[in-house]
């Protein structure tokens, strides 16, 4: 699941990564962004890129405070969850508090730009007694975390 899918760039290559050990009909992604614009070819233009794919696809629209809460009770467990949608505390703390609910035991949570003021103040926020807590600092991107259940 990814939260900004911007132009699904990312999104097709984290499916790309997943067939190197799944199958395309074992692979399911879930994708939320605002897909800004009113004649809806954002959303489309991404569609197509990811079904090319071959693997199951959903797109949902719309802002993530209010779009996630909503779907989330009707979302499965996921592996990976990237949140990269909105950057403001309040945005990152929303999607974080609904991907949290969509963990299994082994789910890894990525928040990147960690070293934006947002992300970071959610990130340092989690509690380090139920999540082990890991910041990435990669040469080519900004930092980035990952955050698993301890279990
Ligand atoms: C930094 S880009 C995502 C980049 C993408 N994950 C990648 O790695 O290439 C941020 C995306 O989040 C979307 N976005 C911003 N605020 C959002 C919100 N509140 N809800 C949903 N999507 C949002 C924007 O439309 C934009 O496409």
């Amino acid at each position: 699941m990814e939260i900004g899918v911007a132009d699904g760039e990312n999104a097709r290559n984290m499916i790309r990564a997943a067939f190197r050990n799944f199958s395309p009909e074992e692979v399911e992604y879930f994708g939320f962004d605002l897909f800004g614009g009113n004649d809806g070819s954002w959303i489309e233009q991404v569609r197509q890129k990811l079904e090319e794919n071959g693997c199951k696809l959903k797109l949902f629209s719309g802002d993530s405070v209010k779009t996630l809460p909503e779907l989330v009770k009707t979302l499965p467990k996921m592996d990976l969850i990237f949140i990269d949608g909105g950057h403001s505390y309040a945005t990152v703390k929303s999607d974080w508090e609904n991907s949290r609910n969509l963990m299994h035991d082994e789910t890894a949570v990525f928040f990147h730009n960690y070293d934006f003021s947002g992300p970071k103040s959610v990130v340092d926020y989690i509690n380090r007694e139920q999540y082990a807590v890991e910041i990435i600092h990669t040469p080519s991107d900004c930092d980035a975390a990952l955050v698993k259940k301890k279990v």
